[in-house]
């Protein structure tokens, strides 16, 4: 099938790519012109593991190319996919919908024969009825269907998560879109990945509620893991006891920091606004976005505390910057908030992350960047792990301590055990023990 990506971000790229490995003829589309000319030659402007070599694989093999020509390549698509970002937006918080709208516009235009438009970027309820409205309105001979097909695609894993989906959700009321989406998707139904057809309505919902659901399971744990804190119990066997429950699983139950990232923020705050725009409030939800964005902060209190109540002129070295491992994104990383809470203490920031120093610079201020975990911890009263990468899991203890100032580390990812490091002469802070 010809298939088309409107939007060459994380998303459209990710699928985009997948799609080509299937065997469909994809064309990804960007307005960005320098993008687009790196994409032809290779160039991924982001970290992803694997995606470079399916990129280069469907490029030789000529199922995946890159074009600025929106109306050339949506003139011969069979789906158009509409995966371009959708911000929070600037004072409100809603989810900013003028690229989708935009690309509505484009596409209606350009169409030509039977064409499926696709949104595929995260959208508040009722986007995909606007969009269909749009088409009709721009050309009302348009032969369209809309449908709504949100990705569930994790950062640093996302092209197992394209490949091995736990469901694919499409949300249109209309046979024929449905069995051409089927076939977009058949070489997947034959690995089993359950589809579910819902209307386009419940299935923008489905995405929304989905990410709040676990950005509020990762609250869940973080606040047992303060009340750890206060009662003396342990947080991960606590996650580990109730994670055995079926009803309750296992995953999403590792406390932290707080969440960060291109998703869950933005999606529970757009999901608060939609609820206010019904006249309800969905409780659970703000209470969620309000801890998590308090927790950020509160970490810093922690470091504070482990440097004996003050960081004025300490040397703080923070292992990790991004938001999560095997990801260059900085977006909502906790970082960000525990650096700068940090300096306005007065303690002077060195940091070192595998991928995220170069999108970090553009987030921070006055930290020095350094090579390795121990040119961070080079005179350091207080080594912090925010995001924890493998590279961090097996760090020589003897030799960063010989380094540091003051053996002091404040680990924010519970991925070392306390006793252990107690052994090896450090002062240990972990999270919820
Ligand atoms: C998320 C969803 O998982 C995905 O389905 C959706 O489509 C996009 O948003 P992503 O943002 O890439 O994906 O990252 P994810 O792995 O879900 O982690 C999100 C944040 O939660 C990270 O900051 C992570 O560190 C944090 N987290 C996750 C925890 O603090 N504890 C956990 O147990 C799990």
């Amino acid at each position: 099938m010809r298939l088309v990506m409107i939007g060459s971000g994380y998303v459209g790229l990710v699928s985009g790519a997948c799609f080509a490995d299937f065997g469909h003829d994809v064309i990804c589309v960007d307005i960005v012109e320098e993008k687009i000319k790196a994409l032809k030659q290779g160039i991924i402007p982001i970290f992803e593991p694997g995606l470079s070599e399916i990129v280069q694989t469907n490029m030789n093999s000529g199922r995946l190319s890159f074009s600025m020509d929106l109306a050339s390549a949506v003139s011969e698509a069979d789906v158009v996919f509409v995966a371009v970002g959708t911000p929070s937006r600037r004072g409100d918080g809603h989810a900013d919908l003028a690229y989708v709208y935009a690309a509505a516009e484009e596409i209606a235009r350009a169409a030509k024969g039977y064409t499926v438009v696709v949104t595929k970027s995260t959208v508040p309820v009722g986007t995909g009825d606007e969009v269909e409205r749009i088409v009709r309105r721009v050309n009302p001979d348009a032969d369209i269907d809309v449908v709504s097909n949100p990705e569930f695609l994790r950062e640093g894993a996302a092209i197992a998560d394209f490949k091995r989906p736990d469901r694919i959700v499409l949300g249109t009321s209309s046979e024929r879109a449905t069995e051409v989406m089927r076939a977009v998707y058949r070489p997947l139904y034959l690995n089993e990945a359950p589809i579910l057809v819902c209307e386009r309505r419940t299935s923008e919902l489905i995405k929304y509620a989905g990410n709040a659901f676990l950005a509020m399971k990762i609250t869940f744990i973080n606040e047992i893991a303060d009340l750890c804190e206060k009662v003396g119990a342990d947080v991960q066997k606590v996650a580990k006891g109730i994670g055995l429950d079926k009803r309750i699983g296992d995953k999403f139950l590792h406390a932290g920091p707080g969440y960060g990232g291109s998703c869950f923020p933005k999606d529970t705050l757009a999901l608060v606004k939609t609820a206010q725009d019904h006249d309800m409030s969905v409780s659970l939800i703000e209470a969620t976005v309000s801890f998590n964005d308090k927790r950020k902060r509160a970490m810093a209190r922690k470091v504070v505390a482990a440097c004996d109540g003050s960081v004025r002129d300490k040397k703080i070295a923070i292992l990790g910057l991004t938001f999560k491992p095997n990801t260059d994104d900085m977006r909502e990383a906790p970082s960000l908030s525990i650096i700068q809470a940090l300096q306005d203490n007065g303690a002077i920031v060195h940091a070192f992350d595998p991928e995220g120093m170069g999108a970090a610079k553009h987030y921070l201020n006055d930290v020095v960047y350094g090579e390795s975990p121990y040119d961070i911890a080079e005179g350091a009263d207080a080594l912090v792990i925010v995001t924890e990468w493998d590279a961090f899991r097996a760090l020589d203890l003897p030799r960063l301590k010989s380094v540091m100032h003051s053996a002091a580390i404040v680990d924010l990812r519970n991925i070392y055990n306390r006793v252990e490091m107690q052994k090896a002469g450090f002062r240990y802070y972990g999270v919820g023990s």
